[in-house]
C-alpha cells in the first residue's frame, strides 16, 4: 500500500517535470538556443531552483510558524532577505522576494528589472512560475519567478486584509547555468 502511493508520486512527479518540459520546448521549438530538454545544464539549473524555493519558503513557513506571533515581532521575510544575502555574497545565486500586490510594506521589494516588472504581471495575473534565459555560452543564466500565497493565517497578520490563497509576491532567482 506505501510502495503504491510512493510509485503514485514519483509517476506524477515525472509527469509534471515532463509537462514543464514540453511547455518550454514548445516555446520555440525551431530555434537551437532555446530551451530544450535535451539540455542538461539547463535542467540542473531548473531543479536546484527548484530545491532552493522548497528550501526557503518551507524556512519561512516553520520560522513564522515557530517564532512570529504578534505584529512587532521580526517577519521571516527579513530573515530570507539576510540569506538571500549572504547567498549571494559567497557567489552561488542572487535572489529577492517581490511584492506582487502592487503595495509593498517595504518599497525596496518592489519589482524593479524588467524580468520583475514582467514577473510582477504574470504573477498577478495567476501564473506561478515564470522563467527567462539570458547570456550565452559561460554567461548564461536562468531567472526564474515563482508565487508566494499567503499560506496560514498568521501571514494575513501583518499583511491586512489579505487571506489564504491571495497572491503577496513571488521569489526570484538569478541563477547562473553550469
Ligand atoms: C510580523 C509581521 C509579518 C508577518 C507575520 C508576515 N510578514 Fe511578510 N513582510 C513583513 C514585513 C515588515 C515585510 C517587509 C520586510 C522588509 O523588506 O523590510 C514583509 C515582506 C513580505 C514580502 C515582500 C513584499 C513586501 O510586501 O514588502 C512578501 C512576499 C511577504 N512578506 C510574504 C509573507 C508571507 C507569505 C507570510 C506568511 C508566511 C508573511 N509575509 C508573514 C511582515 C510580516
Amino acid at each position: 500500500m506505501k510502495m503504491q502511493k510512493h510509485g503514485r508520486m514519483v509517476f506524477a512527479g515525472s509527469i509534471g517535470l515532463a509537462v514543464l518540459a514540453a511547455a518550454v520546448a514548445g516555446v520555440r521549438p525551431t530555434q537551437a538556443q532555446e530551451p530544450t530538454a535535451k539540455d542538461p545544464a539547463l535542467e540542473r539549473t531548473r531543479e536546484q531552483v527548484k530545491m532552493l524555493d522548497d528550501l526557503y519558503k518551507n524556512a519561512v513557513v516553520s520560522i513564522t510558524k515557530n517564532y512570529v506571533n504578534k505584529q512587532d515581532d521580526r517577519p521571516a521575510a527579513m530573515i530570507a532577505k539576510d540569506v538571500f544575502a549572504a547567498m549571494e555574497k559567497k557567489g552561488w545565486h542572487s535572489a529577492r522576494l517581490i511584492d506582487a500586490t502592487g503595495d509593498p510594506m517595504n518599497e525596496e521589494n518592489a519589482a524593479k528589472s524588467d524580468f520583475e516588472k514582467e514577473a510582477f504581471r504574470r504573477i498577478r495575473a495567476g501564473e506561478v512560475y515564470f522563467e527567462r534565459v539570458v547570456g550565452e555560452g559561460k554567461d548564461r543564466r536562468l531567472e526564474i519567478a515563482t508565487a508566494v500565497p499567503v499560506v496560514m493565517k498568521q501571514c494575513g497578520a501583518c499583511h491586512g486584509g489579505r487571506k489564504v490563497g491571495d497572491v503577496l509576491g513571488f521569489i526570484r532567482y538569478d541563477v547562473p547555468v553550469r
